[in-house]
């Protein structure tokens, strides 16, 4: 396996070829924990990984340097997929500093204990020499925990960006350019729409932060090295952090006796108009992570639900929540859906986690008692073709960054 980003610059950290749930995020092509090694006159790690891969991470610096020889080890986030490994690295590096920020300091110290343990706190613009390179400082706070930092590397143009830029992505390859563009920005976006979308106006900070920089390399401690596409991540980033939508209608809904599902399809019909892209998803078969995916661009949906015991489904729900986290109600729709003896059930109860989540709710719940008439079924394809002329609405989609 290739490992070398630059001269004496490696990729030493842990692939989790078969993890499938990261904390409710479906990873179906796994994950990699990376961490990097920094060989110069003072030896540097950038970010520890997740526990159970910490041997396989002090094997992989071992290849390269006795882990004594180990001056800094730089933390650029707290959360356990990285850091759960820390208090067995202060063990194997004896003589390493463990250079982080105020707020991943006293993070890690709440999950760890270690106030006693080596470190040094550094804050925006500080720098560390190791000999030939230099280590500079950048805080980028709510990217997507408080104490997210990136670390860069002036003299390689390289930017070691912790989650952010990130895919869950297994794979031997280390750099965007060995595999297909077009499935590690499908991973990069997938990333996006569920971890770091609702904080948005933090990454415009960091961005900001990073503008000056003459960023080459982008080195996220998840998947690929963006070697050779490191402008198309950031013009994404760019496009992403803003909320902008596509012209695209989705129709998310659960059904229990096809009374919905009938509802939706006919919205469905009325929204398919040359311009705008449709999806009909039904979210009990699809997971969060997907229809989160699919949701993130959308400048209109309808959601739909039937009646269950009086409620909304529970796979409704959970949708439902999981979009509002997203924090993105720059985005027009509707509550429809079925009911039996329950006059105020399923699609009124969607209508108030619609009006929750702050869309632009554009017509009161389309929604009929046991099944559709042809009545309602006319209204749901003109309503469909309401949610099209919103998406309309939205700028033409040209991305900077050809995906
Ligand atoms: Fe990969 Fe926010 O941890």
């Amino acid at each position: 396996m290739r490992t070398s980003l630059c001269g004496n610059i490696d990729w030493v950290g842990a692939i989790d070829w078969n993890v499938r749930d990261f904390h409710s995020y479906v990873t179906d092509r796994g994950a990699t924990y990376n961490s990097y090694l920094i060989r110069d006159r003072e030896n540097a790690v950038i970010d520890p990984v997740k526990g159970p891969f910490f041997k396989r991470w002090l094997e992989n610096i071992g290849k390269f340097v006795d882990p004594d020889s180990i001056r800094s080890l730089i933390i650029n986030h707290a959360e356990l997929d990285h850091s759960s490994a820390l208090p067995m690295a202060v063990k194997a590096f004896p003589k390493a500093e463990l250079v982080t920020n105020k707020k991943c300091r006293d993070t890690l110290v709440s999950y760890f204990g270690g106030e006693e343990w080596n470190w040094r706190l550094v804050k925006t613009g500080d720098e560390i020499s190791l000999g030939s390179r230099t280590l500079r400082f950048i805080e980028t706070p709510m990217v997507h925990w408080p104490d997210s930092m990136f670390t860069y590397v002036p003299e390689d143009g390289l930017l070691f960006s912790m989650d952010a830029f990130g895919q869950h992505f297994a794979s031997s390859a280390r750099f965007d350019d060995e595999v297909d563009f077009d499935i590690v920005m499908e991973e990069a976006k997938t990333y996006y729409a569920n971890i770091v979308i609702p904080y948005g106006n933090f990454v415009r900070k960091a961005m900001a932060a990073a503008a000056g920089l003459d960023v080459r390399m982008i080195a996220p401690s998840h998947g690929l090295v963006w070697r050779s596409h490191a402008a198309e991540i950031l013009a994404a980033y760019r496009e992403w952090m803003v909320n902008r939508n596509r012209r695209k209608v989705i129709v998310f809904y659960d059904s229990m006796w096809d009374s919905t599902a009938l509802i939706g399809e006919a919205i469905l019909d009325g929204a398919t108009v040359p311009g705008v892209e449709t999806d009909l998803i039904h979210v009990r078969h699809a997971n969060l992570t997907k229809i989160a995916t699919s949701f993130m661009d959308a400048a209109a949906f309808a959601f739909g639900s039937a009646t269950l015991n009086g409620l909304l489904m529970p796979t409704a729900a959970a949708a439902l929540v999981y979009m509002e986290g997203m924090r993105v109600p720059n985005k027009a729709a509707f509550a429809f859906g079925s009911y039996g003896w329950a006059a105020k059930g399923g699609p009124d109860q969607v209508e108030e986690y619609l009006r929750r989540g702050k869309y632009e709710i554009i017509r009161p719940p389309l929604k009929c008692p046991y099944r559709p008439t042809p009545e309602l079924l006319a209204e749901a394809r003109q309503a469909g073709g309401e949610l099209a002329g919103k998406a309309l609405e939205a700028a033409e989609y040209k991305p900077e960054h050809g995906h």
